[in-house]
């Protein structure tokens, strides 16, 4: 894995969330992909030793977002950084683009790797619609920072997480008439929409396995997959992080 420098363009934070947009003129980013980063305190103090991983949240030709919650050490530094991060090209196999119309179903700050999804697909022409789970623990500023980032989205707000898979799918209805159904969101989301939609259309789920080398050495990412009639594990960072929801053995 190759990591570059890349120049910081604008740093937006709202609660717990941060938007940074960072300068990129390398591989373009496919729907789904997502970007090994650290910042620049790695190279003083190996601080943190591993790179995090993120979904590419956004691509407009010259620059590049992430949408980024921050939880321990690697965000909290990558949250301080003024100037540049340190990031990887793009990363693994994302959503595969059919002709739809197609729904992105999504929660909590999986919906990341939708913004890019849906911008690929209103630049071809193909009808798709959004819907995302606003939890009643997120703050404000994070729906408003949604509502303003996937303006066309139906938001649906939540406010038990057992229930809210639920909720998401009783608000997107009739499943058969999308050829395809894109998520990403909590475990129970996906596995949600696994259930509902399985045997109907073509679902594909982006799953968010712990990484460490993203590039298939230390098998730290395994998911459990069927192949050939057999229960095996492919490792997400290679071989996803996007699946095909039958290909999934959860
Ligand atoms: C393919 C992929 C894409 C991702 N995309 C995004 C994204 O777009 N935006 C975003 O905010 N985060 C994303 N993540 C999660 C992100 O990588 C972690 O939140 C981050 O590594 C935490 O680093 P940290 O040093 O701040 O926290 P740590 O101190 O490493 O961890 C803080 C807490 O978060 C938990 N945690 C860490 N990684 C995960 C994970 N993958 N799933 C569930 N819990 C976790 C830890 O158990 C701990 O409780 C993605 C992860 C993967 C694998
Ligand atoms: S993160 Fe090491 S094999 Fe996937």
């Amino acid at each position: 894995m190759r990591l570059q420098r890349a120049e910081i363009l604008s740093r937006e934070r709202f609660g717990n969330h941060l938007l940074l947009r960072y300068r990129w003129n390398g591989c373009i980013p496919q729907p789904g992909q997502f970007v090994m980063v650290r910042t620049r305190s790695f190279a003083a103090a190996l601080d943190p030793f591993l790179c995090r991983p993120f979904f590419v949240h956004d691509y407009d030709g010259e620059s590049a977002a992430l949408l980024v919650e921050i939880r321990g050490r690697g965000t909290s530094l990558l949250a301080g950084e003024e100037e540049e991060v340190v990031v990887s090209e793009p990363l693994g196999r994302g959503f595969d683009i059919g002709n739809g119309p197609v729904a992105l179903v999504g929660g909590g700050v999986w919906v990341s790797p939708l913004k890019l999804l849906s911008r690929r697909l209103a630049g071809r022409g193909i009808p798709h619609e959004l819907y995302l789970e606003i939890p009643s623990t997120a703050p404000e500023a994070y729906g408003d920072v949604i509502s303003r980032i996937f303006p066309d989205a139906d938001l649906v707000p939540t406010d038990d997480p057992e229930r809210a898979p639920e909720k998401l799918l009783a608000r997107v209805g009739d499943l058969s008439r999308y050829s395809a159904v894109c998520a990403s969101g909590p475990l129970s989301t996906l596995a949600a929409v696994k259930r509902a939609a399985c045997e109907q259309v073509c679902v594909q789920l982006a799953v968010r396995e712990r990484m460490a080398c993203a590039n298939g050495s230390c098998h730290g990412c395994a998911v459990p997959v069927w192949d050939g009639g057999g229960r095996t594990y492919a490792r997400a960072c290679i071989s996803g992080p996007v699946f095909l929801a039958e290909v999934l053995a959860w």
